[in-house]
């Protein structure tokens, strides 16, 4: 199949390429530096941004098969953006024909309670709905591996006072899922007719909260830490507490800590293990493989 990854340059998108191309399928890979990545030579390259419609000229042509993994948390109107970008590229991918599209995108647990970063995510997937195309969305929380913004909250924390103390949503369920199993998902689903307009949850085997998720990092790293939680914690003390504990760009990390507050775990009735069944990596293992790379 000839398969488009949309976002090819990210965290996701640069380990999905080489999947897709050790799965044997024809890739091209697209986002803003796309020209500047290390790619094997059968990779085809197309730069572009989607900010900027006659960029993306021919962007779909030929194209059985989209991933789309885009979303501009640097920027302060994210929202506005993501959505201009996913009708912008849902145009282009209905016009020119292309058969399946897959989305990774948020898990939200309470559906009522969105902070703003799942709401948009909520919102690209029902842009994405209405493109002629079959449309799969896999929600994940937080995906372990080098290089992800969110691990890397978790991983910065952990490297500073041995006593933290926390707002409280160190205490909300997450079910973390590593980045190889994520990716096994990803590809996995283009061989199982019935997740075309489907919508699934992925996750490891287990449920933590992020108070487990940092101790087990800091122990990944010989260390040890105390986690103290703080009952209320203003927003003003929270972006003040956020820019000291993380070195991650603060306009990414201030939505994804905004996140935190919802539990995010799979729905049992969401399970894509149940459909697209894969060898699952323990949230240990995948916390191990993420430090040693980094
Ligand atoms: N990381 C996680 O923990 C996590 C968890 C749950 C869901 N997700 C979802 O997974 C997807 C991928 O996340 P990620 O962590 O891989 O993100 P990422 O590392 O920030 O990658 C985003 C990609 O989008 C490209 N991009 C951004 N703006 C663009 C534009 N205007 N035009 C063209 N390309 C653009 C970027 O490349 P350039 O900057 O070079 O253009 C990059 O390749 C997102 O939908 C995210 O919501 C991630």
């Amino acid at each position: 199949m000839r398969v488009l990854v949309v976002g090819a340059t990210g965290f996701v998108g640069s380990r999905l390429v080489e999947a897709l191309v050790t799965a044997g399928h024809e890739v091209v890979a697209f986002s803003r530096s796309a020209s500047r990545s290390d790619f094997t030579e059968e990779v085809e390259i197309f730069e572009g941004d989607l900010g900027d419609p006659a960029s993306l000229e021919g962007l779909c042509d030929g194209i059985d098969v989209a991933y789309y993994l885009i979303h501009s948390l640097t920027a302060k109107n994210f929202a506005e953006l993501d959505r201009t970008y996913a009708r912008r590229f849902r145009e282009r991918a209905s016009a020119a024909g292309v058969d399946r599209v897959v989305y990774l995108s948020g898990i939200s647990g309470d559906e009522r309670n969105l902070s703003p970063h799942l709401a948009s995510r909520r919102e690209v997937e029902s842009v994405l709905e209405s493109g002629s195309f079959d449309l799969t969305v896999l929600r994940a929380a937080i995906i372990i591996g080098a290089g992800s913004a969110s691990f890397r909250i978790v991983d910065d924390l952990t490297d500073r006072l041995p006593v933290m103390m926390v707002p409280k949503w160190v205490r909300t369920p997450c079910q973390p899922i590593g980045v190889d199993d994520a990716v096994a998902y990803l590809v996995g689903v283009l061989d199982v007719e019935e997740t075309r307009g489907g919508i699934y949850d992925i996750g490891a085997e287990t449920v933590w909260s992020y108070e487990a998720l940092l101790k087990l990092t800091a122990e990944e790293k010989g260390k040890r830490i105390r986690i103290v939680p703080v009952p209320v914690m203003s927003p003003e003390l929270s972006s003040h507490w956020l820019r000291l504990t993380t070195d991650v760009q603060y306009a990414i990390a201030r939505p994804l800590v905004e996140s935190m507050r919802n539990p995010v775990t799979v729905d049992p009735d969401r399970d894509l293990q149940a459909v697209v069944p894969i060898e699952q990596t323990p949230v240990e293992e995948a916390v191990r493989r993420a430090l040693a790379e980094s």
